[in-house]
């Protein structure tokens, strides 16, 4: 059987393999209703801007603006061997970090993996799990070679949307990205974790609860005085900024310095669940829908690592579904939710082959797809390019939200980012850096964009160091 697509494409290809107005058809459709305009980028900042002010005023808005309780800046004298805990995205890590006092800082770390039941199941399970990581870590990979002492002070590095009373001190919000674990309603996190702790008899103290995106913030920070803010671009999205006290009109403690800064973890993946702005399309909505938080997390699902492959595999379904691709034929592997990863995504991008070999691979291998055409291959390549850079433009609109938001433009500001959507998916960084200069123009140039790999656990073990010597 020969699709429409391929039909349409066989009278219209010309003569060097190039597909002509078929293809583009196709795309054209799909192009239009991933694109994000400049005067939509203009929106989608100021709405942010808007909401920032929001949730500075009051608790409970959609963007929270959470009060970190973390207040001025490191000096790089601090000092110590620290301990971090990263809980987050698909990995649980424990860090051990070194300051050596003189603005250097050395980690070592263990990774370890967290199932999909301990990340739906009972909290007490998870927080168990993580204990007995801790053990394991300071028995195991401790600096035992060198004779010390292992480090027994933590920073918890929790990223997730928790409303923090204290350094120490902090009740979840909602989770976020593939964590839904019951039994946490109203309950301490960082008391979970100690009562997990001395459940399992691990001589850990906690000492701070930190966001990834505070950690990068304070760990980027640490290097390059002139960061604003601490973005993270992984499994899930958010940025953490400093504020000046007297701004967070929210905050009632009257100890504080008004003229203070404080580090607000702005959680903007929830960023418009009302809609208003966000160009989401059907696509998204059906990913949305399956998710184990509708209607939450908007902004988050259109721009981070989790849910790209989810989207692209949505629209691939949907093309198949009208016959356009694959004579009309799914696989058993495509059909299931989250098949298409996002790394997939990334090779795809790469895949610079005449023939599209790697998307082949993926296609036909991976997914067990049969026998792809080269128009076909073009198409998921588009797609697959169509989400990236959705992604990366509302990225930008973000970091120009922010650094518009503190009158930092004009005189300039560095952004930490840290996360594998990030470090890793091509082209990802131009395309934030083009959709600045669009909405900046020649001052986008006044704003640095810097990889701030591994800040959530440095951050995490520099804040503990700082709450120690408090
Ligand atoms: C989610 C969490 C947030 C975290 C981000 C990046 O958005 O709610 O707390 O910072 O993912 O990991």
């Amino acid at each position: 059987m020969t699709s429409w697509l391929t039909r349409k494409l066989q009278n219209l290809t010309t003569g060097s393999g190039e597909p002509s107005s078929g293809y583009s058809e196709v795309i054209n459709d799909l192009q239009r209703e991933f694109n994000v305009s400049s005067e939509k980028l203009r929106e989608i900042a100021d709405g942010l801007k808007c909401e920032m002010r929001k949730g500075l005023e009051q608790t409970g808005q959609t963007v929270a603006m959470v009060p970190s309780y973390v207040t001025g800046r490191p000096d790089g004298k601090e000092q110590g061997r620290y301990l971090a805990l990263d809980l987050g995205g698909t990995n649980l890590r424990v860090c051990e970090v070194h300051l050596s006092g003189d603005g250097k800082v050395s980690m070592k770390q263990q990774k370890y993996t967290i199932s999909q039941e301990l990340q739906t199941g009972p909290v007490r399970d998870l927080f168990d799990y993580m204990a007995t990581c801790i053990d394991k870590y300071v028995t195991e990979h401790s600096s035992m070679e060198t004779r010390e002492l292992p480090a027994t002070k933590l920073g918890f590095t929790f990223s997730f949307p928790v409303l923090q009373t204290a350094l120490d001190r902090g009740t979840l919000i909602h989770w976020t990205k593939g964590f839904n674990c019951s039994g946490v309603e109203g309950k301490d996190i960082v008391e979970l974790l100690r009562d997990a702790l001395s459940r399992k008899n691990v001589p850990v103290e906690v000492l701070a609860l930190v966001n990834d995106t505070v950690g990068t913030l304070i760990s980027q920070g640490y290097k390059d005085p002139n960061t604003l803010l601490g973005v993270i671009l992984g499994t899930g999205t958010n940025g953490a900024y400093f504020e000046k006290i007297s701004n967070i009109k929210k905050l009632t403690n009257t100890s504080l310095n008004p003229d203070d800064t404080m580090v607000i973890n702005m959680e903007w993946g929830a960023f418009d669940n009302e809609r208003r702005v966000l160009p989401v399309t059907m696509f998204d909505n059906k990913l949305d829908r399956k998710s184990v938080n509708p209607r939450k997390q908007t902004f988050e699902k259109l721009v981070s690592g989790m849910y790209l492959g989810e989207i692209s595999r949505n629209v691939i379904l949907h093309l198949i579904d009208r016959n356009i691709l694959f004579d009309g034929y799914s696989s058993a592997d495509l059909n299931k939710m989250w098949s298409f990863e996002t790394g997939y995504m990334s090779i795809i991008e790469n895949d610079k082959s005449a023939d599209l070999t790697e998307t082949q691979h993926i296609l036909e291998n991976t997914l067990s797809l049969p026998k792809t055409s080269l128009e076909e291959r073009r198409i998921v390549k588009k797609i697959v390019e169509l989400v990236g850079t959705r992604a990366a433009r509302l990225a930008a609109a973000a970091f120009v939200g922010v650094t518009e938001h503190c009158n930092s433009v004009e005189k300039g500001c560095s952004i930490g980012i840290d996360g594998s959507l990030y470090h890793h998916y091509p082209g990802f960084r131009e395309r934030v850096r083009a959709a600045m200069r669009e909405l900046l123009g020649e001052k986008a140039e006044n704003i640095k964009l810097t990889e701030a790999s591994d800040g959530s656990g440095i951050g995490a073990a520099i804040i503990a160091c700082l709450a120690n010597k408090a």
